[in-house]
């Protein structure tokens, strides 16, 4: 694994993190909208007690400069299923690094940490969706192109 750059720091998003930045950094992703405090902690809360074992099935981490503010993140959602002998499939999602601060092999650590994750909670595999653009980058973070996103938004 990646060493993070001195002072830096990775772990599980918190209940305060709503203060460290953390829908700042989503932001270099997509958009976020105008979520209060209340909103951030509820949303929290259901992530964390929706009855899917531990973390409620979501393992969102941080990455914290020397500072304490927030400068990357991404989630594994961990997925149950009846198939593949009641198989556990892991989905990253929603992986961002500050734009000041890509580059720096923070993307790298984040999906390493999560990869970390997904094998230890018994994921047989781990998928995600992404942009050409980005394909690059999850190649060298050991992915390779399987399948074909499919969308209908409402
Ligand atoms: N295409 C090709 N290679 C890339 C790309 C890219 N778009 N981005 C990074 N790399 C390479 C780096 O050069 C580096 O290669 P090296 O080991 O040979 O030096 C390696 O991938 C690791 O790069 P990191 O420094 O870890 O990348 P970074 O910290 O900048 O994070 C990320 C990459 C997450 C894509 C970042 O640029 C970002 O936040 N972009 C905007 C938001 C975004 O697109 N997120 C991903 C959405 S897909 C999803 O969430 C499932």
């Amino acid at each position: 694994a990646s060493a993070l750059p001195t002072d830096y720091s990775i772990r599980p998003l918190q209940r305060s993190d709503y203060h460290a930045g953390f829908l700042d950094v989503l932001r270099v992703l997509t958009t976020v909208g105008d979520i209060t405090e209340q909103e951030f902690e509820a949303r929290f809360d259901e992530m964390r007690n929706g009855g899917l074992g531990r973390g409620g099935g979501y393992h969102v981490l941080c990455i914290l400069d020397g500072q304490g503010k927030i400068v990357g993140t991404g989630a594994l959602v961990v997925e149950r299923k009846f198939i593949h002998n009641l198989g556990l499939v892991g989905h990253i999602e929603d992986i961002a690094v500050a734009k000041d601060q890509q580059g720096k092999k923070l993307g790298l650590r984040i999906i390493q940490a999560l990869d970390y994750v997904a094998e230890k909670v018994g994921c047989y595999k781990t998928i995600l969706d992404c942009s050409e653009a980005n394909e690059g980058f999850y190649v060298k973070c050991g992915f390779k192109r399987a399948g074909l996103e499919m969308a209908h938004y409402y």
